[in-house]
């Protein structure tokens, strides 16, 4: 079993709670992180805190164990900058599997349902290739994670790399920013200033919502398989958006109404994971339907 591990954006929202647990493991865990969008207080003081930017080469500690998540997620992140978005997915992804080469560790690539675009598949499999459109303003996001996913692959047929890709699905728990633009952190901050919950578009768009332990428990899971993947990771419970943003307004006790706003541009319809993959091959399924994870977020947050 692996004893060392390095997290890239290891000090944002889903890669702190992977420090968290590998360090519960009794593992030394390196974060290497620009905190561009993560915060050095997200970190467990056990951890080895690198200040770098994966766009530019980097040096890994001798470790085991790779899980790359840096990568802006929430979309005014990873739209501020869209050159830097997809530099972080293609250099910085290239920069982090030489790394895992030169080390001879195993290595754990996050991925998204984006690659999945706006799916003309439902739910989703792992075999659908996706509807992105490629020069719309979110495909800065969508293409990187593709091209990192590419490259992935390439590393494990040229190279023999020990590369696993995960496709996450949208996550949420304590430690999203409330300032980051998703959708989940975005009505809790609404909800607790008791100002009006904005729902773009009519709201029948659906979503499916994966609380963090379970999400880092299938993370956990892919490392210690030799899986390549891609697996996907999240909540088969699909919901729509004005449903999510009722039960928020019922668990912190709000009087918020909800309001309407513009639709996003390229606004995913529906998503919903087939999760089938991920139980045959990790043993791996969620555990925390939704009313339970915003009742823990509203506690922890
Ligand atoms: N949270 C989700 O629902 C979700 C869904 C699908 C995929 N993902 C993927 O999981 C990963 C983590 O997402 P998150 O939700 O924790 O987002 P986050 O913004 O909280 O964390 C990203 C971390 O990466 C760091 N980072 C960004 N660019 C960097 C760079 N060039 N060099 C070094 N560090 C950099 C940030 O400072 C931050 O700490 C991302 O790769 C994201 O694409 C997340």
């Amino acid at each position: 079993m692996a004893e060392r591990a390095v997290v890239t954006g290891g000090a944002g929202f889903l890669g702190s709670h992977l420090c968290d647990a590998l360090v519960e493991r009794g593992m030394r865990v390196t974060c290497v992180d620009d905190f561009s969008t993560g915060e050095p207080a997200n970190v467990p003081p056990a951890v080895d805190l690198v200040h770098a930017d994966v766009r530019e080469p980097l040096r890994l500690p001798p470790s085991e164990l790779v899980l790359h998540f840096a990568c802006p997620a929430s979309p005014p992140a990873y739209l501020a900058s869209p050159v830097g978005t997809l530099e972080t997915g293609g250099f910085g992804t290239h920069h982090v599997l030489e790394e895992a080469r030169r080390l001879g560790a195993r290595v754990v690539v996050a991925s998204t349902s984006e690659v999945y675009g706006d799916p003309l598949e439902h739910p989703q499999r792992e075999t659908y290739w996706g509807n992105v459109n490629p020069i719309g303003p979110r495909s800065v996001y969508d293409e990187a994670k593709r091209f990192g996913e590419a490259l992935a692959f390439a590393f494990r047929r040229e190279h023999g790399l020990d590369v696993g890709v995960v496709r996450i699905f949208n996550t949420y728990g304590p430690r999203m920013k409330s300032s980051d633009g998703r959708m989940l952190p975005t009505f809790f901050a609404q909800a607790r200033k008791n100002e009006p919950l904005t729902v773009h578009g009519d709201g029948t768009q659906t979503r499916s919502l994966c609380y963090v332990s379970d999400l880092v428990r299938g993370v956990l899971a892919m490392a210690d398989s030799g899986e390549a993947g891609p697996v996907n990771l999240g909540n088969p419970e699909e919901v729509t958006v004005l449903e999510v943003a009722k039960q928020v307004i019922e668990v912190t006790g709000s009087d918020s109404e909800i309001v309407h706003v513009g639709a996003m541009t390229d606004d995913p319809r529906r998503r919903r994971p087939d999760v089938t993959r991920a139980r045959e091959l990790l043993g791996w399924e969620p555990q925390i339907p939704l009313e339970r994870g915003l009742r823990l977020m509203a506690r922890e947050t």
